[in-house]
Order: C-alpha cells, then structure tokens, then sequence
C-alpha cells in the first residue's frame, strides 16, 4: 500500500540546517552510482541527475573522494580535488538551486578499501590490515591489498586534504560537506578497535581512535564554519571487520569532542530498534538526520512518526530517492513508488540514472 503523508506532515516542514533552510526533513542519502569521468570529474548527466532529484530537503551527494589516494573503492567515482573536478561540480550546484534546492558534497577517504588498479596508488589505513573482500577492478574482482600503515607524519596531510576538499567544494557553489565517517571507511577504520591496531596517540583508547575525525572535524570546520559541515556515521553498523567491540564508548567519546563544535548536522545510519540509537541520540541536541539502512523498503509511515514526535529532525534516503526524482509529490498524493533497478546502480551512462520517470511523465505517457 502507498504511503500518503498527511497535509500537516512532520517531515514536510522547513527545517534550518546549519546555514540552510531546508524546505522539508525528507534528505537524498549520498549515493555512489559509479559514472564518474576517468580522472574523476563528474558525469556529464551529473547536473541533471541531481537536479531531478533537487526536491529533497537536503541533496547529499555521492561519495567524493579529498584526493587521489582517497579514491578506488569502486570504478569512476568523481574526486573533488582538481579545478576540473570543482568546475564540473559547480555546474552541479548551480542546476540543484535552479531548481530551488541545496546540496551538500559527501567528503570521502577510502582508506584501505581503495584497490590500486583503481586509484592508481597503494593504500593507506590504520594499520597493515588487509580487508577480506575483493575490488570491482576494470579487469574484473581482485581481492583488497594490504594497506600501508599511515606513520604518524603523513597524517596532517590526511586532515588538510579534507580542509581543501571542503574549501572546493564550498568554492563550487555547494551549500555545505558531509563528512563521511562511516561504511568502513578510513575514518571508521580509525574508530574501530579491530581493525585499528595503533598503540600511538591514533589508537587503542575510544579517545584516540576517534582523534582523527574530530582533527579533520576540526578542521573542515575551521575551513568553511560549523554551519556548513555535516558527519555522517554508522554506529555499530560494521562493515567486514570495521565495527566496534565497544560501539557506544566509541561513539560517546566521539561525540563529547564533536557536539560543542556545532555541526549543521550529525547523520546517522543505524537501526533504530539498537540500543546504540537511544545512546547516540541523547549525545546529539542538533539537527539529527536518520538513515535506517535498511534492506527491505523504506518504512515511511515509521520515518513519519519518528519526526512527529522528535526522535530524529530529519531523515535520509537513499534508494527510493534514486528511483524516484519526484519523490516528495508521490508520497504526497499516495502514489505507487518507481523501484529501483540494483543491475543499473553503478553500470555507465544515462539507463538507470536520468530516465526514472516522474509520476507526470508516467501519466503523461499513459494518455498519449
Ligand atoms: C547504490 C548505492 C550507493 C551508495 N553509496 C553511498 C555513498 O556514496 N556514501 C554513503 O555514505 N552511503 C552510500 N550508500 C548507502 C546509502 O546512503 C544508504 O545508507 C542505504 O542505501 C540505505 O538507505 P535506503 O534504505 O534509504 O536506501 C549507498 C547505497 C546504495 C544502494
């Protein structure tokens, strides 16, 4: 049965983000989809695609990555460390708030997921602690490598790739970042205490493990101000062996150094029947968006009743932004969702990226 939001929904109403009014709490999830130019400028389609989709509250954008040895997760994923990277990501920006949206760039360092067919260079992490999963490299799947350990020196370089990612980016017109501190990434593979296996000042305690997010945190927010800056995190959701023993000391000892600094936003994919949920909410009084991350279909009528009664100040998401660009006018009117096609999320071109069809185009084609 469709969903219909009533005309007084919690989750259409304007909601200040940091420095932007969001025009209702329903945010776009960022969203990999692997049509990327070679050297990492974004999709020729990448305007358009965005700007079909410029009605959610907030439009987070696909992981980014702050450099080249930040990237080479997946095949064609845009960096956004290039003039060439900014001005294809400018254009992105200005067609969102043509079409009276905004946008905030997910800020993304792969970390040892990186595979160096892809990036061209070897990786980095915590620590010399291969994940046990394989790369989607242009020759086919290979396993990850062993990453190099990041010495103590080359970490400052880490940090002022995110302070410059973050200055471009808000240079090319976007409305704020997203730092991407969760999904098994280099600054969760920090936070984890299995895979970080660091006796210096980077690992070992909850305080430690999370000193580089708060650094690059820190720093991002110095770059572009607090009301700008947005973290996404997944607590307790691990990835392979990037998850926590310990996730609430983790998460608590991130957030006491995160919360004074005021954030536009924190985002937070987690189930919200964990326990972790409760924990980490109470340690946030800003704006708190939820992803539920779920496997099934988005449960709007659960999403709903979280904003009604301020369990969350917004929510994301991902897939049924991705195969509906109008989303916001169906789930007002009731009407049936477009569902996403999985064999089309990172494949090239336009299929499965420009062409999902808006409920006016469907009845239009209907009537013809
Ligand atoms: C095709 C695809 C690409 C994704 N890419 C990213 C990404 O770039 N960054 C990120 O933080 N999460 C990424 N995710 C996770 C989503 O943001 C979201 O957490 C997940 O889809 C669950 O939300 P949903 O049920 O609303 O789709 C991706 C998910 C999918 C399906």
């Amino acid at each position: 049965m469709a969903f219909t939001f009533d005309d007084d929904a919690a989750l259409l109403a304007p909601l200040q983000v940091g420095d932007t009014l969001a025009g209702n709490r329903l945010f776009m999830a960022p969203l990999t989809r692997s049509r990327a130019q070679a050297d990492g400028t974004p999709s020729y389609l990448a305007a358009q695609y965005y700007a079909q989709r410029a009605s959610a509250g907030i439009v987070i954008t696909e992981a980014t990555a702050i450099s080249k040895s930040a990237n080479g997760a997946y095949v064609n994923t845009p960096g956004i460390y290039t003039d060439r990277h900014q001005q294809k990501w400018a254009q992105v920006a200005s067609a969102v708030h043509y079409e009276g949206g905004h946008i905030f760039m997910q800020l993304w360092h792969v970390g040892r997921m990186g595979h160096p067919d892809i990036s061209g260079v070897h990786p980095v992490a915590p620590s010399a602690v291969a994940a046990d999963m394989t790369a989607h490299t242009p020759d086919g799947k290979k396993p990850l490598v062993v990453p190099h350990a990041l010495e103590m020196e080359e970490i400052p370089r880490i940090v002022a790739d995110f302070r410059a990612a973050a200055r471009r980016a808000v240079d090319a017109g976007m409305d704020g970042v997203e730092i991407h501190g969760a999904n098994g990434y280099l600054l969760h593979q920090f936070q984890s205490d299995v895979v970080n296996q660091r006796t210096d000042a980077y690992g070992g305690t909850a305080e430690n493990r999370a000193r580089l997010t708060v650094e690059v945190v820190e720093a991002v927010v110095d770059e572009i101000g607090a009301g700008r800056v947005g973290l996404r995190i997944s607590p307790g959701n691990g990835v392979g062996d990037v998850r926590e023993n310990d996730p609430i000391a983790t998460y608590e000892a991130l957030l006491d150094r995160i919360a004074p600094l005021g954030l536009a936003y924190l985002h937070v994919l987690i189930d919200p029947t964990q326990t972790t949920f409760g924990v980490i909410r109470a340690l946030w009084s800003g704006v708190f968006v939820l992803n539920t991350g779920r496997e099934t279909d988005t449960d709007f009528c659960q999403l709903e009743s979280f904003a009604q009664w301020g369990a969350v100040s917004a929510v994301a998401v991902g897939r049924a932004f991705l195969a509906n660009p109008d989303l916001i006018d169906r789930l007002t009117v009731g009407a049936e969702l477009n569902e996403p096609d999985v064999a089309t999320f990172y494949s090239p071109g336009p299929v499965g990226y420009i062409d999902y069809p808006t409920l006016a185009e469907l009845e239009a084609r209907e009537s013809a």
